[in-house]
């Protein structure tokens, strides 16, 4: 069995980055600018809102920061994504999902300049991606395909299934892995929650990637013998014992099915710290874009 480590691939990729920033600061004088907007207080968007201006500070990458109070009218969220568009000094912007109930999540992502968006959620660039055009990659699924990428998982010929269709992680993954191109050429299936059989068809999969946001969703009657599984999920679940409370859970039962696979990532420590590895690479795409670098 292999556990599949995004921390060190990460690790990798943002002391890349960095080398690259410095050079580039040399070259031109400027640094590659992140700004992301959080709107209200979700702990978990908190948190991540938190990792992603350290990653910034560590590559030296600049990192601006919008923290917006939950009950925000709509026309001052709209007020700062159109500022923010004009900043030269801003590559990427990045809007921190999901928004409080009555702002209108579509509307707000499509606001942002598609040029900036290395979130890769502009409809723009949801199209470009499906047509097989360069574009910013979602960054989740980005970091699905540079972890396999690091291992030496090569998705041609395979069947891939994804379990959960959502837009930030189930669609785009499957459009980048059916895509033709290394790391891709995959025949993917999506399931989600109305699949019939679902664990029949997950169950015929080479490699399974649970991304359906239910804790320990994925049981051993899912897993072939030898399937590499991917988890995606991160999933707070109470645990009374702990300091904080609570403890994050995969969308998989890790210890359940960890007899079955060929190869496994850990919750915390798998794909979730190639998200903010990808979304820094995609600041620094934008940055190089600018520049013509
Ligand atoms: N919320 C959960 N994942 C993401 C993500 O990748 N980007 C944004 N903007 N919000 C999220």
């Amino acid at each position: 069995m292999r556990l599949l480590d995004g921390v060190v691939v990460k690790k990798e990729i943002l002391a890349d980055i960095k080398q690259e920033c410095k050079s580039l600061l040399k070259q031109y004088g400027v640094a590659p600018g992140l700004a992301v907007i959080l709107v209200g207080d979700n702990p978990a968007s908190q948190a991540y809102v938190g990792m992603k201006q350290k990653a910034c500070e560590s590559i030296g990458m600049l990192s601006f920061e919008h923290r917006l109070a939950a009950s925000i009218a709509e026309e001052e969220l709209v007020a700062c994504i159109k500022q923010l568009n004009q900043d030269d000094r801003v590559h990427g912007i990045l809007l921190q999902l999901p928004l409080p109930d009555h702002l209108n999540s579509d509307k707000m992502l499509q606001l942002i300049d598609p040029k900036k968006d290395v979130d890769g959620f502009h409809p723009e660039n949801v199209g470009r991606l499906l047509v097989g055009l360069p574009t910013f990659k979602s960054c989740t699924p980005y970091g699905v395909l540079k972890l396999m990428e690091y291992y030496h998982i090569d998705p041609t010929g395979k069947h891939v299934v994804i379990i959960g269709r959502s837009n930030i992680v189930g669609k785009p993954l499957a459009a980048m892995l059916m895509q033709k191109g290394d790391n891709a050429n995959a025949t993917v299936t999506v399931c989600h929650s109305r699949s019939q059989n679902l664990a029949g068809i997950a169950s015929q999969a080479d490699i399974l990637i649970a991304a359906i946001g239910k804790p320990y969703f994925v049981t051993p009657n899912m897993v072939k013998e030898g399937a590499i599984v991917i988890d995606v999920g991160i999933n707070r679940i109470d645990d009374p014992g702990s300091d904080k409370g609570y403890k994050l859970v995969g969308d998989v039962d890790y210890d359940a099915i960890l007899s079955k696979v060929n190869a496994i990532t850990p919750v915390p420590g798998g794909v979730g710290p190639l998200t903010i590895a990808m979304l820094m690479s995609n600041t620094l795409q934008s940055f190089k874009n600018v520049m013509k670098a």
